[in-house]
């Protein structure tokens, strides 16, 4: 809850910026909790179901846990038209869960994503902050490990 505050705390409590607290809360606990969503609407008075809407809307925000590296496969045209469907099958079978979930130890989660506006170099995919084209299901298990094995 400490943590909360500081980042509401760091945006004045104004309810001008509340996306901006919600991106914050998102970043320290990979997801936004009830408890900060109620914190927030204490503090700057705008009402829960506005800021549940506003988590909502934006993919960027997950109101569950999330692991702290997202997977995201792009499955646009230009990317399934060069397999986007077997990337993400491939990553399944390695992390041992489906599209949409986290793995137990919470360090990835994986989405199927609209284009990510780099499609000449299909397939694309990201994973937390760093994008990787060209990318073959014979190298997922390397860039999991390298990930895995805290390189990043
Ligand atoms: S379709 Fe995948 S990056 Fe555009």
């Amino acid at each position: 809850m400490q943590n909360i505050d500081k980042i509401i705390d760091k945006w004045n409590a104004d309810s001008d910026y509340v996306i901006e607290m919600m991106q914050d809360i998102q970043d320290e606990f990979k997801h936004i909790p009830r408890k900060a969503l109620e914190q927030v609407t204490k503090k700057t008075k705008v009402p829960l179901a506005r800021l549940y809407h506003i988590a909502t809307f934006y993919k960027s925000f997950s109101l569950k846990p999330r692991g702290k590296f997202e997977i995201q496969v792009c499955t646009g045209t230009a990317c399934h038209v060069k397999g986007a469907a077997l990337i993400l099958d491939a990553f399944e079978r390695e992390l041992n869960i489906q599209t949409g979930e986290t793995t137990k130890d919470k360090l990835f989660s994986l989405e199927g994503v609209r284009c990510l506006g780099c499609c000449s170099l299909a397939p694309v995919i990201t994973i937390g902050e760093d994008l990787y084209g060209e990318v073959k299901t014979a190298d997922i298990p390397k860039l999991i490990a390298k990930y895995k094995g805290g390189e990043k």
